[in-house]
């Protein structure tokens, strides 16, 4: 028997002037893009931002649907967008910003568990980390590569078929 201890760590910016300017926009591109949610249902408009190797931004917000389980979170949806436009551009840093009533989320909001899976996939398929920056009014939170938010993901590897 034995016990694994897994270490995850991350940054914390006390507000999104502190990042550079590559990461600054980037969440500014994210915070636009929630000014698109279809989130009539929760009232939370999320906008995430998704830089590809090219140096293209894709944009996603998330898209409620009266069937609940049928909505898709902003994080999928331009993990999506860049997919299905721009085939084999990799994508490095992803941004992610919500929204209330009150304006932009005091906290950062952290991708639920399916849309860390599928940020996930996109790392083993470009074979590269994906940096992860969390917008929030009072703190931004960076985060190098899924690995520090799902450890143990499950991966082609737990499939019994050889993918490339
Ligand atoms: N949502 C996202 O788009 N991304 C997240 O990281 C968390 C949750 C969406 C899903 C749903 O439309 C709304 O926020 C409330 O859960």
């Amino acid at each position: 028997m034995r016990t694994i201890k897994h270490t995850i760590s991350y940054t914390e910016f006390d507000s999104a002037a502190e990042l550079d300017s590559t990461d600054r926009k980037l969440l500014e591109a994210a915070t636009e893009a929630a000014a698109n949610a279809y989130a009539p249902y929760s009232g939370f408009s999320v906008g995430a931002a998704l830089l590809l190797e090219s140096g293209t931004i894709v944009r996603g917000a998330n898209v409620e649907n009266a069937a609940f389980p049928s909505g898709i979170c902003a994080e999928r949806s331009a993990i999506a967008a860049a997919v299905s436009n721009y085939p084999g551009d990799k994508p490095r840093i992803i941004a992610i910003a919500a929204f209330t009533g009150d304006g932009m989320t005091a906290e950062p909001v952290t991708p639920c568990g399916n849309c860390r899976q599928v940020i996930g996939e996109e790392e083993i398929k470009s074979q590269s980390r994906i940096r992860i920056i969390l917008g929030g009014k009072n703190k931004v939170i960076l985060i190098e590569g899924i690995d520090n938010l799902l450890p143990l993901q499950f991966s082609k590897n737990n499939l019994s078929i050889n993918l490339p």
